[in-house]
């Protein structure tokens, strides 16, 4: 089911089906805070308010024009300046397929120079999310590049990934910020763990090495295991709380988020906007069998 999800995501046509349902369109509504920059704000205020940060992502991910790309540029700069502007605690973050990867990547370095080059003068941070594993390498080449000449960009590593480990050390040599999550795509098992209990092994052992280093990390997951390992792991190594922070979904497990905010424990939420949603909220979908049974459910009484 989860893979036949994932692949879902990739298809125009079964988007174009199911955007003519309206509860599709409502259930998305809990994943991703709305489709302008206002809502996302707004949802950023409510999540300051309850003690956490925010990061807001302006959904979108493999255009394949370059107007596209200068586009969505030119709307995280706009971001940027709202956020300074309405003085909420939030950073940003993006993804290169966005800005061009899949066109050329020396416009694509440019674009991510240029977003956080702006966010450096804002003194802003930009997470730069990963996606599939094609896209690893580059992905982490650009970030490196960029990270030589600005101090606020940071990489996500993925877990179920065989390579991470060795992409942990080289990052973590560099001096670099790290957002350790699972992993959210399709890979071959040549590429990545199959069996959960290896892709959480492994996200254990990368988390001790995030940790035990001097930068500042964020540990992304709702998997309580995970988040038990990490406080444990802490308290053993006297880790102070502040040295890290924890990171959740927008719109997933809210009790955990509000409960380890309330602890003492740094906690971002995640926030996705904008008209683009489908492919992000069909991940979100195959992460959890009981978010597609609501969907299935509700398709068969419409
Ligand atoms: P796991 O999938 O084992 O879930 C543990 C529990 O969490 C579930 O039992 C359920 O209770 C709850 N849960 C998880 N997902 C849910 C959902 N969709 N709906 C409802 N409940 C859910 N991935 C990636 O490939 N690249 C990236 O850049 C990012 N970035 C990112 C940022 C942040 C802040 C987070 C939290 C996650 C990501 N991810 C990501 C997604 C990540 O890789 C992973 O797919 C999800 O976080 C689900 O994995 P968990 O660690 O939560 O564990």
């Amino acid at each position: 089911m989860r893979l036949l999800l994932q692949f879902l995501a990739r298809q125009e046509s079964f988007k174009n089906f199911m955007m003519r349902f309206k509860f599709f369109q409502d259930t998305a509504w809990r994943f991703v805070a709305g489709e302008t920059l206002q809502d996302a704000i707004r949802a950023a205020r409510v999540v300051n308010s309850a003690g956490m940060r925010a990061s807001l992502d302006l959904l979108g991910e493999n255009v394949l024009a370059r107007d596209d790309a200068s586009k969505a540029v030119r709307q995280v700069l706009e971001m940027l300046d709202t956020i300074q502007i309405e003085q909420v605690d939030c950073n940003v973050s993006i993804k290169l397929t966005q800005l061009g990867l899949d066109l050329d990547k020396e416009f694509c370095y440019q674009n991510l120079r240029e977003i956080v080059q702006h966010a450096s003068r804002l003194k802003n941070f930009i997470r730069v999310d990963m996606e599939q594993s094609k896209y690893t390498q580059p992905t982490l080449d650009l970030v490196r590049r960029v990270h030589r000449e600005y101090e606020n960009v940071g990489a996500v590593i993925q877990s179920y990934l065989h390579r991470s480990e060795q992409d942990v050390r080289e990052l973590l040599q560099e001096g670099l910020r790290i957002r350790l999550c699972k992993g959210a795509y399709l890979e071959p098992p040549s590429v990545a763990y199959e069996k959960k209990q290896d892709t959480d092994a492994n996200y254990v052992k990368l988390m001790k090495m995030l940790l035990d280093s001097p930068q500042y990390h964020g540990i992304a997951t709702h998997d309580i295991a995970m988040l038990e390992a990490t406080k444990e792991y802490a308290r053993e190594r006297n880790i102070a709380a502040e040295h890290f922070e924890f990171q959740m979904l927008y719109g997933v497990r809210r009790d955990l988020q509000r409960g380890l905010a309330r602890e003492g424990y740094n906690m971002r939420v995640y926030i996705p906007y904008g008209r683009q949603w489908y492919p992000y909220f069909m991940r979100r979908l195959a992460e959890r069998p009981a978010n597609l049974l609501f969907i299935l459910r509700n398709l068969f009484q419409d």
